[in-house]
């Protein structure tokens, strides 16, 4: 009677453990699929304050695109025209005091150096966004690389 109800016991104990198991496990970020019902009408949240204080902000990580710290509002970005490069292009970076893009973003994809901004990095926003000043959308653990222990070289 014993052998029976030993694969019974064993299901048993493993729907248990995932039971158990299922918030941890559960790693879900919050849905931002929006409103439910999806279609109800509901307030459009307020705008956001934009971060344009004009400090340069530390990278994550060196080979993270920096933020950009100033108003973006208005600054056309298109085929015939690129707003940003009319202060952070090499050549106007004296009179607007903006930093240069730098020498990545004059390297074709095979590293061959071009005169001009690369095609691949001239539509800037797709990789610099300006920073608004609201809650995260879902919480973030990031922790600076310093933190798990890489020491910054010279600092002993
Ligand atoms: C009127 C000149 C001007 C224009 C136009 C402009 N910028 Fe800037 N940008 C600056 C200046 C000056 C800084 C230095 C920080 C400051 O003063 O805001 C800067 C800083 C930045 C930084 C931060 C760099 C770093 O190392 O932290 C990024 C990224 C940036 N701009 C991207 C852009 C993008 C993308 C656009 C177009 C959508 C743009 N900028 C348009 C002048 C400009
Ligand atoms: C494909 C992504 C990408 C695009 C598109 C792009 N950038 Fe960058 N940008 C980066 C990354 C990554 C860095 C940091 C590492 C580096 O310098 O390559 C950076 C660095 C910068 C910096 C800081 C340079 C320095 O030496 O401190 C500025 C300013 C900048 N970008 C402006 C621009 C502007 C203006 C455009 C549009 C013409 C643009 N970027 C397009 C990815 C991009």
């Amino acid at each position: 009677m014993v052998r029976p109800l030993l694969p019974l016991f064993c299901a048993a104990t493993v729907l248990v453990a995932a039971v158990l198991a299922a918030p941890a496990l559960g790693q879900d970020a919050p849905r931002l699929t929006g409103q439910t019902p999806p279609m109800a009408d509901v307030p459009a949240p307020p705008v956001p304050k934009w971060v344009r204080d004009d400090v340069r902000r530390m990278r994550a990580y060196p080979e993270q695109p920096p933020v950009i710290p100033h108003s973006i509002e208005g600054y056309q970005l298109s085929v015939n025209t690129n707003r940003c490069l009319s202060c952070h292009r090499r050549e106007f970076t004296e009179g607007s005091g903006a930093p240069m893009i730098s020498i990545t973003h004059y390297m074709n994809r095979d590293g061959q150096m071009l005169a001009d901004v690369s095609p691949r990095r001239y539509p800037c926003t797709a990789c610099h966004v300006p920073q608004a000043d609201v809650a995260p959308l879902v919480p973030n653990t990031f922790r600076d690389m310093s933190e798990l222990g890489a020491r910054p070289a010279g600092s002993e």
